[in-house]
């Protein structure tokens, strides 16, 4: 093995390393070799593609993100001592599709994209997840997070299997024309594998509602007049009311439950939010309403820090006017690196992946950490946080408040009946803490954390799907 991959298995493997050494026991032999062929196909195609580093910090980040989902997977299945063929099943993807679409530039030039859509299983449901537009889409990406989707319908219990998509485009330099004509020709290549019983798309990085609803028009003049094919829909065309504030109502709600569970409210605690886009400020806002003293956010500008509490409202308007949350008159400038490290009860990570470190974990002084964002925590940093005794509400769950109100737009689709927010927000908060209930009953079964009973939670319910089900060829 060479050096690179131990230390990439060290990492992954951190809970088997004894005085620093690699310690792997023979029946994780299967598991590391997937991991190695995963790091490998990443670590060519990324070297070749964007001539960076073999381990510079994009190459480790991918590494992470595909690997994390792996290593989590796995750890459930030993707790649930699923059968190895099971195990195999649930891995593999169901379909993989890549497509060429080629579309005229507004210039008359000829340009071709490469699409992709990875549908992982579909046991509980048809597939879910978002289709992103960007420079770096990648298949072996595109899979991990198709699975992450699977774990996350699953943990939330709704309907659905997971799937993944998107285009290796910039869409901030195509113009909005290019992007439809874009758009059309992939929905016109994956029409007939995508549907409301197949596989149902949704915005995500560099897409918005009006992708979407390019998709339901272009799906709609092969299968008749069809919402229900993807959600994130503009509101006329049949999207779900509280849809935009979901994720981060669904964070609050994740919050209340765990607070609740150590005897605490949302109320009167301090709060830290890195990131103030759609999720960090729905979360700061929500939080706010309800009592809570948000003392410091951050965003791509800046960061700024009332110890009294921000005055959100006011904070929302500064960054609709402004673009950011730098100059804010309600605060202290602070640097926007030392975020995480600032004293609070909870803090919730809302932008990137992989900012909690073995490094930055140290220096974190909260008592829960809530992820809001996708990966935000590596696999050193969730050891070094259990040590310090942090208790992390996991992104599988913690964000699922998003997708959730995705199935319920799907819901009024289908039954041709629209909800008014209030019934879409309080049938959200009895599915977060539901699902926060179900992961609290498994970690007490297996004497496991929240992130473990999760994903145990996730892969036990689609396992169990697939075995009722059954192979018969
Ligand atoms: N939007 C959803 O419904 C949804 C659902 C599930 C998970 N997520 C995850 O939540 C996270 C945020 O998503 P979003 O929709 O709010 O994105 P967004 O683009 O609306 O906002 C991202 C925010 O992060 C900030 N940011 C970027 N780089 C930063 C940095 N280095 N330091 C501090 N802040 C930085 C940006 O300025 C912006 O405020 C992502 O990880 C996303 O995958 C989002």
């Amino acid at each position: 093995m060479s050096k690179e991959e131990i230390s990439v298995l060290t990492v992954l493997y951190s809970s088997t390393t004894v005085g620093g050494e690699l310690v792997i026991e023979e029946e994780e032999e299967e598991k590391v070799n997937q991991i190695k062929i995963v790091a490998r196909r990443l670590q060519r195609r990324y070297a070749l593609k964007f001539g960076i580093s073999r381990t510079g910090p994009k190459f480790e980040e991918q590494i992470q993100k595909a690997a994390a989902v792996v290593f989590c997977q796995g750890g459930a299945v030993r707790i649930l001592g699923i059968d190895s063929k099971v195990e195999r099943s649930l891995l593999i993807p169901y379909r993989e599709i890549k497509v060429e679409c080629t579309i005229p530039k507004d210039d008359g030039t000829l340009v071709s994209y490469v699409g992709f859509r990875v549908q992982h299983d579909n046991a509980r449901g048809p597939m879910k997840g978002g289709i992103r537009y960007h420079p770096e889409v990648e298949p072996d990406e595109v899979n991990a997070l198709a699975q992450l989707m699977t774990w996350k319908t699953a943990v939330a219990n709704i309907p659905y299997g997971g799937a993944k998509g998107g285009i290796g485009c910039n869409p901030r330099e195509l113009s909005i024309t290019e992007q439809e004509r874009l758009t059309r020709v992939f929905t016109q290549k994956i029409h007939d594998l995508i549907g409301p019983h197949l596989d149902v798309p949704a915005p995500d990085m560099g897409t918005n509602s009006q992708t979407m609803a390019w998709i339901l028009d272009e799906y709609s003049k092969f299968h008749g007049h069809t919402p229900a094919v993807v959600t994130g829909k503009p509101i006329v065309l049949g999207g779900s009311l509280g849809r935009d504030a979901a994720t981060g109502r669904g964070v609050v709600f994740g919050t209340q439950a765990l607070l609740a569970d150590h005897g605490m409210s949302i109320a009167g605690q301090k709060y830290v939010i890195q990131g103030f886009g759609n999720v960090g400020s729905w979360t700061a806002g929500i939080l706010h309403d309800q009592g809570g003293i948000v003392k410091a956010v951050s965003d791509v500008s800046g960061a700024v820090k009332n110890d009294k509490g921000l005055d959100i409202p006011a904070l929302v308007k500064h960054v609709s006017e402004t673009g950011g949350v730098k100059g804010f008159e309600g605060g202290n400038a602070i640097e926007a690196s030392s975020i995480l490290a600032e004293e609070c009860d909870v803090l919730i990570p809302a932008a990137l992946g992989g900012v909690l470190t073995r490094e930055t974990a140290k220096d974190v002084k909260a008592k829960f950490v809530i992820e809001a964002a996708n990966h935000p925590t590596d696999p050193e940093a969730d050891e070094v946080l259990a040590s310090k005794g942090v208790t992390i509400l996991p992104d599988v769950y913690a964000n699922a408040g998003g997708v959730t109100v995705s199935y319920f737009e799907w819901v009024q689709n289908i039954q041709g009946f629209m909800w008014d927010e209030d019934k879409v927000n309080s049938e959200l908060q009895k599915y977060m803490i539901r699902a926060y209930a179900d992961i609290k009953d498994l970690c007490k079964n297996h004497n496991c954390n929240l992130r473990m009973g999760a994903f145990s939670l996730g892969v036990g319910r689609v396992a169990k799907a697939t075995m009722l089900r059954g192979w018969e060829a």
